[in-house]
């Protein structure tokens, strides 16, 4: 299969899973479900996903356990998302294309869709086809991830230091915890939903998703200041307007590619002890890295 094939083989599953882990539209209260499945249906790159089932290749997870724990990230994910687009956070308008479910809902209603997909996360996670204690590994990976510790905290620290300038090592404890932690989750997280890897494994895997978790938030920066809100799907040049500290504000662009190129070789470098079995792994760090959306 060549990377594109395994691409759409992924996302077609994540697709119908998501569909199917989420409450059906008509269940009451309806408006709230429209609104949940609004913002997480049909639209965002879903790389977290494609990190989990990457892992899970590695770790020979069946792809239905893989499916669950993609459709649990996706909706941590598309939660603090729709959270971070509302007035009290970034106050953005576009998303994936289209209004910010705040927009096209309202405030209230935005609030509550993050609340309950963080919810529907854990229901997903917990699905039937997962071993119990695989079922415990993985909720606590990711409530560890999106918690005060990890991307909840990077989100209180992004939003304290609007207008400050911040050190390097300042910002990338920012990013590592705001976009990193989720992830570093996804590819541990596909790592256990099979036979868990040794500790050597695991740590290579770690520092494999380290890099690409960090390198992920880089490439957002760069491309908030190079790339087109029709392209992106997000309104362009908001950091700068925001006075964000980012990748670009504190080092430049030129130097902000340089790092982005530096940690896809450290990414690429991790993966050598497994090898050809690592191949979309290493595929995905350059889909990180050279996305343009
Ligand atoms: C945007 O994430 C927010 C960050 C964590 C930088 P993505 O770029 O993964 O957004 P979607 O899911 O593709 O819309
Ligand atoms: C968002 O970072 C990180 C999370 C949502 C956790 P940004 O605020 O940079 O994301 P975008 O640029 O709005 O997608
Ligand atoms: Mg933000
Ligand atoms: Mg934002
Ligand atoms: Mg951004």
């Amino acid at each position: 299969m060549t990377f594109q094939q395994w691409t759409r083989w992924v996302l077609e599953r994540v697709e119908t899973a998501l569909e199917n882990y989420l409450p059906p539209a008509t269940t009451e209260p309806a408006q709230l479900h429209e609104a949940m499945r609004y913002a997480v249906l049909g639209g965002g790159k879903r790389v977290r996903p494609l990190l989990c089932h990457a892992a899970g290749e590695l770790s020979g997870a069946s792809a239905e356990c893989l499916d669950a724990a993609a459709a649990a990230l996706e909706m941590i994910h598309v939660y603090s998302l729709v959270h971070d687009d509302m007035p009290c956070m970034d106050d953005d308008a576009l998303r994936r294309g289209r209004p910010t479910v705040h927009v096209q809902y309202d405030e209230p209603t935005a609030l509550l869709v993050g609340d309950a997909l963080q919810s529907q996360a854990f229901v997903a996670l917990t699905a039937e086809i997962l071993a119990p204690a695989q079922q415990a590994a993985l909720v606590r990976e990711l409530a560890l991830a999106s918690g005060s510790t990890g991307m909840a905290g990077g989100q209180a620290i992004d939003l304290a230091s609007v207008g400050h300038v911040l050190s390097r090592a300042q910002l990338e404890t920012m990013h590592r915890m705001k976009t990193g932690a989720l992830l570093r989750a996804a590819v541990r997280m596909g790592a256990l939903a099979g036979v868990a890897p040794d500790a050597k494994q695991m740590h290579a895997l770690d520092t494999y998703a380290a890099a690409v978790g960090l390198a992920f938030q880089v490439v957002d920066d760069i491309l908030d200041v190079t790339a087109d809100s029709a392209v992106l799907g997000k309104t362009a040049g908001k950091d700068a307007k925001d006075g964000k500290p980012t990748y670009v504000s504190i080092m430049g662009l030129e130097a902000s590619r340089t790092l982005a190129a530096h940690l896809r070789s450290e990414a690429h470098a991790a993966l050598a002890p497994f090898g050809a079995r690592a191949l979309r792994l290493a595929e995905l760090a350059d889909l990180v890295v050279n996305r343009v959306s």
